[in-house]
């Protein structure tokens, strides 16, 4: 069981996110706990303030530290040796996220997600209450919330029982360092265009190669920093995936 509280001023945003497809499918009594808190509710304030200036000066504002602290302590506990949690902040100054981060995740009991919104998050909260800081990618959004739906989505995937088809995440995380090549079904032909014919000619170990053929070859182009990786790889003797 992977519970999951994720903390943001935007609590609304999660709902529909949470109930569709495979994340609802692995909330209902399935191996996936997930908690949508309210920052406001950390407040003091007759005005529920999260953010503040920013000392210096600059543009924009930045996320005070008493609500975030007190959220975070009231859901994980304090930071330390016996907290049990794994506290993430979600922000574009993270490390960035991958399948192998997703998968030590998944393999743990309790995560809490921290979704930045403004400038940023005042540095003590990072100091005092979270555990690494994760982006999403080189890019910048307005907020940590999508980033948080993306990690939910990758990781309840991962979890026992959830998926159809139990073969494709290990099938993927088998050959994980290669993209996958193109994918058909039916009709056979469409607008003109043909299903490659090995994919119907019943030979499953030409299907195989084929397979491994287009996902080397969609690798080469697309991204070669992943070939390179997976090239090294298999150049040092490592088992092929
Ligand atoms: N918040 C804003 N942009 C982000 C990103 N790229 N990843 C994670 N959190 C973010």
């Amino acid at each position: 069981m992977l519970r999951i509280d994720v903390i943001s001023i935007f609590p609304g945003l999660f709902e529909p996110f949470l109930s569709e497809s495979i994340v609802g499918i692995a909330r209902r009594g399935g191996p996936l706990a997930v908690q949508v808190h309210d920052l406001r509710d950390w407040t003091q304030d007759r005005h529920r303030s999260v953010d503040d200036a920013p000392y210096g000066g600059g543009p924009g504002m930045v996320m005070k530290p008493e609500p975030l602290v007190a959220a975070i302590e009231a859901v994980a506990g304090e930071k330390g040796p016996e907290r049990q949690a794994r506290v993430l902040l979600l922000t574009p100054q993270g490390e960035r996220l991958d399948q192998a981060r997703l998968e030590g995740w998944a393999a743990g009991e309790h995560l809490v997600l921290v979704c930045g919104r403004y400038e940023g998050v005042d540095q003590r909260v990072v100091e005092l209450a979270v555990d690494e800081e994760v982006s999403i990618g080189d890019f910048v959004l307005s907020g940590g919330e999508i980033p948080a739906m993306v990690l939910i989505e990758g990781l309840a995937r991962l979890l026992p029982g959830v998926l159809g088809n139990p073969d494709s995440a290990i099938w993927e995380s088998f050959r994980g360092d290669l993209l996958e090549g193109p994918h058909y079904t039916r009709p056979p032909e469409f607008r003109g265009r043909a299903v490659p014919a090995v994919l119907r000619s019943g030979d499953h170990a030409a299907v195989a190669r084929w397979r491994a053929e287009q996902a080397r070859e969609t690798t080469k182009r697309r991204r070669p920093d992943l070939w390179e990786l997976a090239s090294g790889r298999v150049g040092r003797g490592e088992d092929e995936k």
